[in-house]
């Protein structure tokens, strides 16, 4: 593995999720693995999960870290060629970038949508442009489209889990008060449609993923007719695609409550979290037996080491 950005990094979904689980068992396998190795873990958005688990992970493999706040602490980097940067813009990615690839053998980088143009999203030019110039094998902690040490986390959450070999699996939509991105959802629908499970998208119309996210996933916009049998409910505010970036809708019938619960295989409830409580999700789901939240935030960090370990073992 060369760098980590999206599903089609990984050759074996169930190889890399066994790796996990083992990893799991025993955190300090291979604490020498990443010994005089450095992870750069470059922020340009907020983050809890991603921020701590992604950094126990690379100790857990003897790696140095280094973070940097690069929103705030970083020069306001420019992005476009052949610009003359003679307005608020102080350093090119091409420096930035490359200099970043002389202090770090990895760099892991968050950088969000500004969901205002969606084929600048989409194209993920920050995402390209940085690996481009830094050189060395690069992790998303989160791109603009895709959140993959996310998704992989809640594959191995399921795993875990499952109780029947195929479980059906349902990613549903639910209501927020701001216009947040399709990353997680685009993300979670890839890995579904790569595992072994049956997947149902359900959403108020407008909502519909991009095409080639939710490949050929059933949509079904009745909610209750789609957690009808499902094992698990996965939870996901996004702003609409089709309308880029908008809010179309906060309509409190789509939070998952107990009396939506009711309609399931008494469905485990997993939120990649941060979690909104009374709007997206119900308290008495959250706080409640169903919930995998926790467990599915502890996941992070073996998604992460796993993700590193192949790097490691791959590049070095
Ligand atoms: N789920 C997740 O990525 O959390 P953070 O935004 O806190 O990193």
């Amino acid at each position: 593995m060369r760098n980590f950005i999206s599903v089609h990094d990984v050759t074996d979904i169930n190889e890399l999720v066994r790796l996990a689980l083992e990893l799991k068992k025993n955190p300090y396998q291979h604490k020498d693995l990443g010994r005089n190795k450095t992870l750069g873990l470059i922020f340009l958005n907020p983050s809890l999960r991603t921020r701590l688990s992604t950094q126990k992970a690379a100790l857990n493999l003897g790696m140095n870290v280094m973070v940097m706040n690069m929103d705030k602490e970083g020069w306001a980097l420019e992005t476009e060629d052949g610009v003359v940067m003679n307005h608020t813009t102080v350093e090119h990615i091409r420096e930035a970038a490359a200099v970043m690839g002389q202090y770090c053998d990895i760099i892991g980088i968050r950088a969000f949508p500004k969901l205002v143009d969606r084929d600048e999203d989409y194209d993920e030019d920050f995402f390209y442009k940085f690996m481009k110039h830094a050189g060395v094998p690069i992790i998303s902690l989160e791109s603009a489209t895709l959140h993959p040490l996310q998704s992989l986390a809640d594959v191995i959450t399921i795993e875990e889990t499952k109780t029947r070999a195929r479980p059906k699996v349902v990613l549903t939509w639910a209501p927020h008060i701001k216009a947040l991105p399709q990353a997680v959802a685009n993300s979670f629908a890839e890995w579904m449609n790569r595992w072994d499970v049956e997947f149902v998208i359900t959403h108020p119309e407008g909502y519909e993923l991009a095409p080639q996210f939710r490949g050929n996933a059933k949509i079904e916009y009745d909610q209750d007719i789609a957690l009808k049998g499902a094992d698990y409910i996965y939870v996901k505010n996004w702003s609409s695609y089709e309308d880029y970036g908008r809010v179309l809708t906060m309509d409190s019938y789509w939070m998952i409550d107990n009396e939506k619960l009711a309609l399931t295989n008494n469905a485990k409830v997993m939120h990649c979290l941060p979690v909104r409580r009374g709007i997206e999700l119900a308290d008495e789901i959250l706080d409640g037996p169903n919930s995998l939240v926790i467990q599915e935030a502890a996941n992070r960090v073996w998604s992460a080491q796993a993700v590193l370990k192949k790097i490691l073992e791959t590049n070095f």
